[in-house]
């Protein structure tokens, strides 16, 4: 999908909302992008190529020229593993941009929401994990992630931090992977000791905007309700999409990988419940509603 990058929608005398949306071609800034469509804002889109987060006297100009009122970050090193073998690169992307842009955004009074993951925490445990737990990083993912929340915290007092887990929306993701494994295979081997809450950018994107709506600021978790494992993540996937296929359960010593996954990270929604309220669905109802309007 090409960028339609900086978009230029406003006209002298115009008091609407100024968002500028960093890493905007991903799966969560593609989905922000179609629900604040809706809305009256005027919307500044970047990726890379227009802003790369990591260069500092990029992000002071385009900010300082630009003057958001609200500055979303969807941009992140997101490969897991990838970021065992890129430190400098994972540390750049999770944990200096953020702060660029919170310091950029402070400057000219904007607000920052930045995006972080379940990854903070160590995922041994068997509790739900709200935003008053203790994050204990296992990957340089996590470490990078969560060196950006704080980051952000300390360069900007008006921010959003919005941790969200097994993410999926318009970009590659586990529902791809899986229904475009089954066109060439009959059997799918799926991992079923690691559990978690699989979240659609509709729900997360929808949090968001309200967060932002009502000044809300602080520490978020935000994941579709209910949990479950990858392999039962896998069977509903194919259950909704009609596809015949034979899932088969495996341990996660049975597929080893770089970076080291949590067995147990399902967040709870705490600060949503007690504050704006919790308003996504059950991660099966978000799922339907996704591969219904799946065209692969
Ligand atoms: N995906 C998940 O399962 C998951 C789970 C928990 C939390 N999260 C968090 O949720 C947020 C959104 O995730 P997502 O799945 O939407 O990510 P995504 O699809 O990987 O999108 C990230 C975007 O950031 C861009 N980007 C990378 N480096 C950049 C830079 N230096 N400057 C500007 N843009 C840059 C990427 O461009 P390129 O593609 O060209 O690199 C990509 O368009 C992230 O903060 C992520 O850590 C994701």
């Amino acid at each position: 999908m090409g960028l339609k990058a900086c978009t230029s929608e406003f006209i002298l005398g115009d008091d609407r909302m100024k968002i500028l949306i960093t890493g905007a071609n991903g799966q969560l800034g593609r989905e922000l992008q179609k629900q604040y469509r809706d809305i009256e804002v005027e919307l500044i889109l970047t990726d890379v190529k227009e802003l790369d987060i990591t260069d500092v006297t990029a992000v002071n100009e385009f900010v300082s020229k630009n003057k958001p009122n609200v500055i979303i970050n969807c941009a992140a090193h997101t490969q897991v593993d990838k970021c065992e073998e890129q430190i400098d690169l994972a540390y750049k992307i999770n944990a200096i941009g953020p702060k660029n842009l919170a310091a950029a955004g402070f400057a000219v009074g904007a607000e920052i929401v930045q995006v972080s993951t379940d990854y903070v925490f160590n995922g041994e445990g068997n509790a739900h994990l709200t935003e008053f737990d203790n994050a204990n990083p296992q990957t340089v993912y996590g470490t990078t992630k969560l060196h950006g929340e704080n980051l952000v915290k300390e360069f900007n007092p008006k921010h959003y931090i919005v941790r969200t887990a097994w993410l999926y929306g318009d970009g590659n993701n586990f529902v791809k992977t899986m229904i475009n494994l089954s066109k060439n295979n009959s059997e799918i081997t799926v991992v079923k000791d690691q559990i978690g809450s699989p979240t659609s950018t509709v729900d997360l994107a929808k949090v968001i905007i309200k967060l932002v709506d009502e000044k809300n600021y602080g520490l978020f978790h935000c994941t579709c309700k209910g949990e479950c494992s990858w392999y039962d993540f896998a069977k509903e996937i194919f259950r909704l999409k009609n596809i015949d296929v034979t899932v088969k359960p495996c341990k996660t010593e049975e597929f080893p990988r770089p970076a080291k996954r949590p067995k147990y990270s399902v967040l709870r929604n705490y600060m949503l419940e007690l504050t704006t309220g919790d308003i996504t669905r059950e991660w099966q109802e978000s799922l339907k509603e996704y591969i219904e309007n799946l065209d692969i």
